[in-house]
């Protein structure tokens, strides 16, 4: 039976994605210690998750009004930590859970991406995954030695480029290459250690690549891209793609065009696993859920969502008065998160600041579900058995709680529907999500570009 995917979305920073949460009474005050995530990785893993994911970024929000004050002051995801070295502390906290990461295609090298991923997957005995993004600010074009963010499109297409090398060297290593017979004094076949010799329009790497395959293989590549051409790549490459579609029946609709996008591409559609962006807030009745959320609907201030709008959209709120609205061209100059801009201007042709904060809900937890475990999982089951996705992205108001809730409230009863497993079925990531091994260099043969 067709099994529900369930992953832990995660920051390495100070807050969760919600800039308030640090404020919550509940939260810890250590989210720069081990110990912080060595406990989220054991929540997850007590409640059978597949994979505990960091989102990245490679600066603090500073674009409201070019300073950083505002952000260290208010605490808005001002501290940000590498994730992949907070994932080994996690897998060494852990089993059978799922080790994901964010590292930039716009920012690194494909050769390191590749090394770090691959030694990650060694080290944890395939649990492995990276989440391929494309960078969308300034204030980490600047912390990377350049002026601006290139063009939307354009890193995309570095980013195939990017992938191209990624993937070939993951394939380097014959899966029998290595024979270390200390008698012959053989320690691998030279004829199954391959040179990738790539040359590109953005990119170059000759190899060997210097790690050996998984026992899945290599690491499990997620993605989420939303846009059109954003959604194009994802087809083509990720194994598991997150979506933060609007409602229901447009998630039925996409969901439904994207696995046959995935089809056209050459892959199997139940391979690619489609988890949706949700935020819970759960307890063991409705009414107390119903509390919960009152008392987390007081934290946001609104120089959160100024600045994150600022960050996201990486154009600066400040240069405009709250009831200002929004000229053609100010809103053609907003480079980053397109969506999040064309939410608003489907409300509001020319917004003014305070319809950007009231719209996008940016700072906000948006679209709850609040309840019981009955509530929960009956929206939960509605979206995954009518397919309007293969699973959830599970974002936190505070941490620990939003995953102690879930696991404590919610796991028990998707189990007891028979939606989610009750045990792991297997050590590596792959195993736990049904997706099987990548037969060396199988991307190249399904490389029909998804048009
Ligand atoms: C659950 C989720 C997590 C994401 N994590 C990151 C991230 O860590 N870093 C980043 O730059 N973008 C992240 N994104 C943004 C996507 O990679 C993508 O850029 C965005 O959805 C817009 O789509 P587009 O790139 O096609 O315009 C995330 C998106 C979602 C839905």
């Amino acid at each position: 039976m067709r099994q529900m995917t369930l992953i832990g979305f995660l920051q390495a920073q100070n807050c969760t994605n919600q800039a308030s949460s640090w404020r919550h009474p509940q939260s810890r005050t250590d989210s720069w210690s081990p110990d912080f995530y060595r406990h989220i990785a054991r929540v997850l893993e007590r409640g059978k998750f597949h994979l505990a994911f960091f989102d990245d970024r490679l600066s603090m929000p500073d674009m409201y009004g070019r300073d950083h004050a505002h952000t260290v002051a208010h605490g808005i995801r001002c501290i940000k930590m590498d994730p992949v070295t907070v994932l080994t502390v996690m897998g060494m906290a852990t089993e059978r859970l799922g080790l994901g990461s964010t590292y930039s295609t716009t920012y690194f090298e494909p050769f390191h991406v590749a090394r770090l991923f691959a030694t990650l997957d060694l080290m944890t005995e395939g649990r492995a995954a990276w989440n391929v993004v494309t960078s969308l600010n300034d204030g980490e074009a600047q912390n990377m030695g350049r002026d601006e963010v290139s063009a939307h499109d354009l890193r995309y297409d570095r980013a195939d480029e990017f992938m191209a090398v990624v993937l070939g060297h993951w394939d380097t290593w014959e899966d029998d290459a290595i024979v270390q017979d200390k008698a012959t004094g053989l320690f691998a076949h030279p004829e199954k250690v391959h040179r990738l010799d790539y040359q590109g329009r953005f990119l170059r790497s000759r190899g060997p690549f210097t790690v050996p395959r998984s026992a899945q293989g290599h690491p499990v590549v997620i993605q989420a891209g939303q846009s059109g051409r954003g959604k194009r790549f994802a087809a083509q490459w990720g194994e598991v793609v997150f979506t933060a579609y609007s409602d229901f029946e447009t998630a039925k609709r996409e969901y439904a065009e994207f696995k046959v996008d995935i089809a056209r591409g050459g892959r199997d559609p139940e391979h690619v696993k489609v988890a949706q962006l949700v935020n819970t807030i759960a307890a063991a009745s409705r009414s107390e859920a119903e509390d919960k959320w009152a008392e987390i609907q007081k934290l946001p201030l609104e120089i959160d969502a100024l600045s994150l709008l600022s960050e996201a959209l990486n154009f600066d709120f400040a240069r405009k008065g709250m009831d200002e609205a929004f000229t053609d061209q100010e809103l053609s100059e907003m480079s980053g998160l397109q969506g999040i801009r064309d939410r608003v201007l489907r409300v509001k042709k020319n917004p003014t600041v305070r319809d950007f904060i009231k719209i996008s809900g940016r700072g906000r937890v948006h679209n709850p579900i609040v309840g019981g475990p009955k509530e929960v999982s009956d929206l939960m089951e509605q979206w995954f058995v009518e397919r309007a996705c293969d699973g959830f992205v599970l974002s936190a108001t505070h941490v620990p709680g939003t995953y102690e809730d879930f696991v404590n409230f919610v796991v028990p009863e998707l189990q007891r529907r028979g939606l989610f497993r009750t045990e792991y079925a297997g050590i590596t990531l792959r195993d736990n999500l049904g997706i099987p091994v990548p037969p060396l260099a199988a991307w190249r043969r399904t490389l029909a570009p998804v048009t």
